[in-house]
């Protein structure tokens, strides 16, 4: 058992503090948002996670996970201390570091015996070396600071923290290794490895395991591209591909670009490093580039279907980046509607999730429906941004009934091509012929 405290109650700080305590330690987290922390005393988890609610209940029964907004009482008794803050894109696409270094400055004026701290944060590489000399500015007492950056899928963020692929520890200090190695002792099991490197290293894991990623990601994108122009079916280059152990099956899936809070910003802060460090990550320019343009792949072909889509009317199904979210940010159905209502066509959306945070956003630029299926009476076609569950066996006639024509867009390739194909709709999606 460990006294920890969790700085920072957004996504990544609120999943870390629940799972440690549901590993039987005593976890408090800060956050400066007063109201935030009343409703998160009072039971209510603010963000959309399966499974997080009932560890989270759990263990504020339990009293193991508690909540503050007074960071000197959170860590005083506390040996390890999580940075969970948020580290935003600066308008070079840099990571913003002033929450990440404030805190370390208060941390420096208020510890007062050998501390471990740690970055959850994705921080750029240089990171580590810069918390410790904002804490050493301000006192003698020792102390360490270690990156260990999260793996998190959101929407799965649970499972992934409980079962981590791997756990990477940046650290030089022999004191907080042990620290670590015990804390995280629950969470290893036979090859899924806890390992140990230097902050560099582990800062820069993070940003490489996330770039790699759209890397693969924007690869099959460019693929899928070309299949539709030579005639090729990328579900079977894809099946051909990943049967490859060395390239594997996941992460191939072809669509409309990768979204969400992490890839995005997080390839743009790489690049942005690389730049600083006069380096020409050429690369990842070609990521950021390709996926710009594939966020609006199914405006290219509505466009060829249609022609001029003035006072066209489309049923927009899915908003969130991917499924199982409400997250909305960088959601490549965003920027598509973007492109709907700035040539004048009119966007009826249903997201089983997202719908209110697009709301805020856009207000009634587009209008929302309750149902998917009430999306499109009416409309011209139906457009799938997001691979939501609930969109992948549709009553097809209801479909036909209520669309003007029978035209589907599919943007995550949902449907089998053979199957689709014998439901008389036109049915148009990435890298598969029409
Ligand atoms: C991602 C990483 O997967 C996590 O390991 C990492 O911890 C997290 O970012 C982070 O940095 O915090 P997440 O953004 O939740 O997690 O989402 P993913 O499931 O990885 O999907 C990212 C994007 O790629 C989505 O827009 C998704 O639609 C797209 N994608 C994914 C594809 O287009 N094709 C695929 O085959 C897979």
């Amino acid at each position: 058992m460990k006294n920890i405290a969790v700085i920072g109650t957004g996504y990544v700080g609120l999943v870390t503090g629940t799972c440690f305590a549901e590993t039987g330690n005593n976890v408090i987290c800060v956050d400066i948002d007063k109201e935030k922390v009343e409703r998160l005393k009072n039971g209510e988890v603010p963000i959309y996670e399966p499974h997080l609610d009932v560890l989270f209940e759990r263990n504020i029964k339990q009293k193991r996970l508690q909540f503050t907004t007074d960071l000197a009482s959170a860590i005083k008794d506390a040996e390890i201390i999580f940075l969970a803050l948020p580290t935003p894109p600066g308008e070079d696409g840099s990571a913003d570091l002033s929450y990440v270094l404030g805190v370390a400055k208060d941390l420096g004026k208020l510890i007062t015996e050998y501390k471990v701290i740690i970055d959850k944060s994705t921080v750029p590489v240089g990171t580590a070396d810069k918390v410790t000399a904002a804490i050493k500015a301000e006192t003698d007492v020792p102390f360490a600071v270690v990156s260990n950056p999260e793996f998190l899928r959101e929407g799965y963020a649970v499972d992934d923290f409980m079962n981590p692929d791997r756990v990477i520890i940046g650290t030089e200090d022999e004191k907080a290794k042990i620290v670590m190695k015990e804390l995280y002792q629950p969470f290893i099991r036979d090859g899924h490895p806890l390992i140990f490197m230097d902050e560099k290293s582990a800062e820069l894991t993070k940003y490489a395991a996330n770039a790699f990623l759209a890397t693969k990601i924007t690869f099959m994108n460019e693929v899928a591209n070309f299949c539709e122009i030579v005639g090729a079916d990328v579900d079977k280059v894809r099946e051909g591909m990943g049967s490859d152990t060395r390239i594997g099956h996941r992460f191939l899936y072809p669509g409309i670009g990768f979204g969400g809070s992490c890839f995005p910003k997080d390839v743009s802060a790489l690049m942005k490093s690389g730049l600083d460090n006069n380096f020409d990550f050429s690369i990842i320019d070609a990521v950021l580039n390709v996926n710009k343009k594939q966020r609006i792949k199914l405006l290219d072909k509505i466009l060829d279907y249609f022609g001029d889509i003035k006072g066209k009317k489309f049923a927009l199904w899915g908003l969130s980046f991917k499924p199982d979210t409400d997250d909305i940010r960088e959601a490549p159905a965003l920027y598509l509607i973007d492109e709907l209502i700035n040539r004048g066509a009119e966007v009826v959306a249903f997201d089983p999730e997202g719908m209110d945070n697009v709301k805020k956003l856009l207000g009634d630029k587009i209008s929302y429906v309750e149902n998917q299926y009430d999306a499109l009476d009416g409309a011209d076609a139906l457009l799938i941004a997001t691979e939501w569950s609930v969109f992948k066996n549709p009553d097809f006639n209801l479909i036909k009934s209520k669309l003007n024509s029978p035209v589907i867009f599919d943007g995550r390739n949902i449907f089998n091509l053979s199957d689709i194909q014998e439901k008389g709709v036109y049915y148009s999606s990435i890298g598969r012929q029409t």
